[in-house]
């Protein structure tokens, strides 16, 4: 018998319930040996507690095209997974022993950044484990693409192309902040996309005065409106040269909900324009996968089902060079892979005219 645990980790996004059932269908339909799947509810909360439920052809059936996951998710943090919860259970050993409970062969993990430093630390532990990239951010090192993202690009552009007519209707600057804290592939694409002005990523710090300076150019030059894309994690080069403490300490203390928010108020102290802010939020997240997600998950997942019939654990299934390949676990975990400024994309951009607020 071949005992196969699942677990879905951290933020949802499109394409989770595809994955899952390219693993299954694998599986199923090629094993020797009669199989058993374990599905765990929310994520690395129901292998601790032992909150699991066999999953059968059901479960699976008709999910190809439907966002969220069926396991249901939840953050659970990396930097706490090794201290005791509130009732003094030790997490790490409550994993391990569900999986020796359940007499798993194995636990395939469709997780993003923190998800897969537990991956990790599980695959070390002893358990053997297969992951597969899922986030909106596509920020996984050790893939260039993790599944999510493309649906996100899609419906981040959308916002982008929706807010195109109503500014041009009303002349006015338009701020659309798109999520990425750390990373900003999704409003760098999105950006892109939808023709966005100025876009703002965490990783090319901005400076206010260059914004600004955008915007009057911009009108000087017979343009009504300007549309910035800005990332959730964008900052300003004064906040960038801070210490991580004295930027936390200045965010806790900041009358705005957002960066978008307090560059809105620059932009209209200082330019004297109508300013407004969209966000389109975990809109991002929800809905139906895109159609590349969904050939994109199915394939991870019936790559990842191969490796599980390989026994070939301490993988998670990567993209690369159009090419499906297995990256070490102990390699994706703790790395990221963040926009480099100095990346092609970046320069193909700048050539196009839109303005990263550095120069
Ligand atoms: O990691 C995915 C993501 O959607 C990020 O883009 C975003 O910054 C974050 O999760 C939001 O987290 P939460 O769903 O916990 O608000």
């Amino acid at each position: 018998m071949l005992r196969i645990g699942m677990l879905t980790s951290g933020g949802d996004c499109q394409a989770l319930n595809a994955a899952m059932r390219g693993v299954f269908k694998t599986v199923t339909r090629n094993s020797k040996e009669p199989v058993e799947f374990y599905g765990f509810d929310e994520g690395y909360k129901g292998l601790i507690y032992s909150h699991f439920r066999i999953l059968t052809e059901e479960d699976f059936s008709n999910i190809l095209t439907i966002g969220g996951t069926i396991l249901g998710t939840s953050r659970v943090p990396f930097k706490t997974i090794r201290e005791p919860d509130e009732k003094g259970v030790n997490k790490v050993e409550a994993m391990k022993d569900t999986y020796y409970k359940l007499q798993l062969n194995c636990l395939v993990v469709l997780g993003g950044n923190g998800s897969h430093k537990t991956a990790n630390l599980l695959s070390e532990e002893g358990l053997n484990v297969i992951s597969l990239p899922k986030t909106i951010d596509n920020d996984l090192w050790g893939t260039d693409m993790t599944f999510g993202f493309q649906s996100a690009v899609d419906i981040a552009t959308r916002a982008i192309d929706e807010i195109h007519t109503t500014a041009s209707s009303h002349g006015r600057v338009f701020i659309v902040e798109i999520m990425g804290h750390k990373v900003g592939w999704l409003p760098l694409n999105a950006g892109i996309a939808g023709g966005a002005d100025i876009i703002l990523l965490p990783e090319i710090p901005y400076d206010i005065n260059k914004v600004i300076e955008v915007i009057e150019e911009r009108s000087k030059s017979g343009h009504r409106f300007t549309i910035l894309a800005v990332a959730e994690g964008a900052i300003s080069k004064e906040d960038a040269a801070l210490t991580k403490k004295q930027y936390k300490k200045k965010l806790a203390k900041s009358e705005y909900p957002s960066v978008s928010y307090e560059l809105a108020a620059q932009i209209l102290e200082r330019t004297g324009r109508e300013v407004r802010v969209t966000v389109p939020g975990h809109t991002q997240r929800g809905g139906a996968p895109c159609p590349y997600d969904r050939v994109f998950a199915s394939r991870l997942g019936a790559e990842a089902g191969q490796l599980i019939l390989n026994k070939e654990y301490g993988f998670m299934v990567a993209y690369r060079n159009r090419e499906i390949v297995k990256a070490p676990l102990k390699e994706v975990a703790g790395n990221l892979k963040t926009v480099d400024p100095n990346a092609s994309i970046i320069q193909e951009a700048k050539l196009l005219g839109i303005s990263f607020g550095d120069e």
